[in-house]
């Protein structure tokens, strides 16, 4: 006898807990589905207890989702489905933002494990792209809805971070490495989720300008936004313990990994799923 997957909402906005699912090669397809359901309505699930996961089955599953891309446009991970984000190594992902804006093909989902979890902090947030744009007043929909922002990777993985030993004086982060191929594209700021049809904004730390407005004027704009998505009431915020996997739709949240660890050690370990490219509401 087999349980079926149990799914509690955690938040008002975002976020479940799924319980009774074993993620690897060996998933149903009953439990596969029941999982994408639960990431479609809650933007982000949580599993405690993967502790069986590897490497290789953490890309078995997530396959399950869809096929896979690359690990990182401009990180060599040495594996080329896994990337390490990795505090020892001076990589930390305090920033709010969508993965890989930057590329045409936005990925669709990110599966997150906890390899190695700090005594303390380390926390990840995730936000609810659909319920920000849901809750902006009708005129900032009809604008935002005829905007295009520009995104770059330059600032990837380059966030502020407490920790002195950071990017530029570590010595085993390459930060050239991150920044060697630039890229950039344009996306519309709402984009039509393929799935849900449900509108989202497009934004996060890789936007680098509006179409049509100047540099003060998207930076004001753009605050405004972003602030709107950053709500705490529109988040949802997750405690780690090794063994955890965390998933998202990443056409439909942001997220921001908090850096007060200090100088433990802390890893988590993403295979990303491949997406489309974002559509605007005019199609
Ligand atoms: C990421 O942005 O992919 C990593 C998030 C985290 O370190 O918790």
């Amino acid at each position: 006898h087999t349980r079926s997957a149990s799914v509690q909402q955690l938040g008002g906005r975002i976020g479940a807990r799924i319980d009774d699912v074993r993620l690897g090669a060996d998933t149903s397809d009953a439990d596969v589905a029941a999982v994408r359901d639960a990431i479609l309505r809650h933007k982000v699930v949580f599993l405690r207890g993967q502790h069986h996961l590897d490497d290789e089955g953490q890309i078995a599953f997530a396959e399950k989702l869809g096929p896979l891309t690359s690990a990182h446009p401009t990180v060599n991970t040495g594996s080329a489905k896994v990337l390490s984000v990795n505090a020892t190594k001076g990589m930390a992902a305090n920033s709010w933002h969508t993965d890989v804006t930057f590329v045409d093909r936005v990925p669709a989902f990110s599966v997150l494990r906890g390899v190695t979890i700090p005594e303390y902090g380390g926390n990840t947030v995730w936000a609810n792209t659909v319920t920000a744009y849901d809750a902006l007043p009708r005129p900032l929909q009809a604008l935002v809805e005829e905007l295009w922002a520009v995104h770059t990777n330059e600032y990837d993985y380059a966030a502020d971070t407490e920790n002195p030993t950071s990017y530029e004086d570590s010595e085993v982060f390459d930060r050239a490495e991150f920044t060697r191929t630039r890229f950039e594209t344009r996306h519309p700021v709402v984009r039509v989720h393929p799935e849900t049809g449900e509108r989202s904004l497009v934004l996060g730390q890789f936007v680098k300008s509006f179409e049509g407005l100047n540099g003060r004027e998207s930076a004001e704009l753009f605050n405004l936004l972003q602030n709107r998505v950053t709500r705490l009431e529109n988040t949802i915020r997750w405690t780690w313990q090794t063994g955890d996997v965390a998933i998202w739709d990443n056409r439909a949240t942001q997220h921001y990994a908090v850096a007060d660890f200090g100088t433990q050690p802390r890893e988590v370990r993403r295979i990303t799923v491949a997406g489309d490219v974002p559509v605007s509401v005019d199609g």
